[in-house]
């Protein structure tokens, strides 16, 4: 914790004395490891990609230059996300089927489970935004691997990202600034920006024929970065991944939706009350020559996907001291079998991450937008657990 405050443990925590049946009981120490490490392990990650990713010059884009580029567009508010500001809070498991360990050595793919600290959260730098339909919606889950090690994704629902560079999403952001009056962007300044970026033109019209589902539970989360598994072999595959709900995917139709301005999330809420959510984690093995430096291109269809668990999702808490309203999501934490790919949003990732964290880890806080009453559980229930193997 940069506030030099010390997080409360979580209600209902399990202790260190729990049977050994999950492989990575979230302690009071493992917790505090993780929120400690965040500033160390990305302060050395931003210095190391900044050199070996050479998009921060004195003369571009800086990572201060990228965190200001959100407070200009969506103001400054203390305490919270630049991006993905408004979300809700989340633990849960997953639980391996082993399938995993052909493809990376990463202990989270041995058979067993490990908990997670998770988020759910839409796009955007305002943390009382009224939910949309169109919003982009958010899981960032933090996996607690034995012997401390951790393994930290963001994912979205959007099946590409809308930019291939750090410089696009910066400047996509003044472009697609709602202009005071109308409300919507200017039509020029779009159509200025994406004939000098093509390829967000390209992926906004695959995004456009992937309609939304109707909430956040039952929606797919995408890695979309490239990463690298290496197996115990030595074999190393490029992969993406994502989260695929269990269950029926349910689109918006049109504009039609619950009444109420946190209606995803009180959606959200609902359904957990009526017991733990799944989603089937699967990877995708891409073959030579499918681009691992451009999330705005899916891989073809036809590769390889190997379903490697499920992330079960047992608790929401509003969002508060020690749960992952303190957690840097950054996408470069990663375990021993995976690496980094060449995808040059993952050093601008880490760097404006971090300091999105270190800005708003030393501000007041103020409430978050969404509650959860009543307060549920993050104690997992370690026999319902043991049933589910
Ligand atoms: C250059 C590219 C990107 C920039 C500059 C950027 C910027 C940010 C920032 C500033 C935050 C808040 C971080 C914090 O305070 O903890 C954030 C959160 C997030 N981003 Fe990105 N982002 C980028 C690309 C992506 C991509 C490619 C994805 C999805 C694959 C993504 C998904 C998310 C999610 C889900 C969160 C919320 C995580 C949480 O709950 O803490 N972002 N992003």
């Amino acid at each position: 914790m940069d506030d030099g405050t010390e997080p409360p443990a979580p209600p209902g925590e399990p202790s260190d004395e729990e049977p050994p049946t999950v492989r990575t009981p979230l302690s009071r120490r493992t917790m505090l490891l993780g929120l400690a490490a965040v500033g160390g392990i990305s302060a050395v990650n931003v210095g190391a990609f900044l050199g070996a990713g050479g998009w921060f010059t004195p003369d571009t884009l800086t990572t201060s230059r990228f965190v200001d580029r959100f407070e200009q567009v969506f103001g400054k508010h203390d305490g919270f996300r630049r991006n993905h500001a408004k979300g809700v809070s989340a633990t849960g498991l997953f639980t391996s089927n082993g399938a995993g360990t052909a493809l990376s050595k990463a202990s989270v793919f041995q058979t067993g489970t490990t908990l997670v600290t998770a988020r759910f959260s839409i796009s955007g730098g305002m943390p009382a935004a009224a939910d949309t339909n169109a919003a982009v919606r958010g899981l960032g889950v933090l996996f607690h691997m034995v012997g401390g090690e951790q393994w930290r994704t963001a994912m979205v629902n959007v099946p590409v990202f809308t930019d291939r560079v750090p410089q696009g999403f910066y400047e996509r952001l003044l472009a697609t600034e709602p202009v005071p009056g109308t409300g919507r962007p200017d039509p020029a300044k779009v159509a200025a920006f994406l004939s000098k970026y093509p390829e967000t033109a390209r992926a906004m019209a695959v995004i456009s024929k992937t309609p939304p589902s109707t909430g956040l539970y039952n929606s797919p989360y995408h890695g979309l970065n490239a990463f690298r598994f290496t197996n115990s072999a030595g074999v190393t595959v490029p992969v993406r991944w994502m989260m695929m709900p269990e269950g029926p995917i349910q689109t918006v139709s049109g504009a039609a939706h619950a009444p109420g301005k946190d209606y995803l999330f009180d959606a959200l809420i609902d359904k957990l009350a009526q017991g733990p959510m799944r989603w089937r984690f699967l990877i995708t093995v891409g073959q030579p020559g499918d681009p691992t430096n451009d999330a705005t291109t899916a891989w073809p269809a036809d590769r390889r996907q190997v379903d490697v668990g499920t992330l079960t999702i047992h608790s929401l808490q509003t969002e508060a001291p020690g749960n992952a309203r303190d957690v840097n999501f950054d996408p470069t934490v990663l375990p021993e079998g995976i690496a980094l790919s060449d995808d040059p949003l993952l050093a601008a990732r880490s760097a404006v991450y971090a300091q999105s964290y270190q800005r708003r880890t030393g501000e007041p806080h103020s409430p978050s937008e969404v509650t959860v009453m009543p307060p549920q559980p993050t104690r997992v229930d370690v026999h319902e657990v043991d049933h589910e193997n």
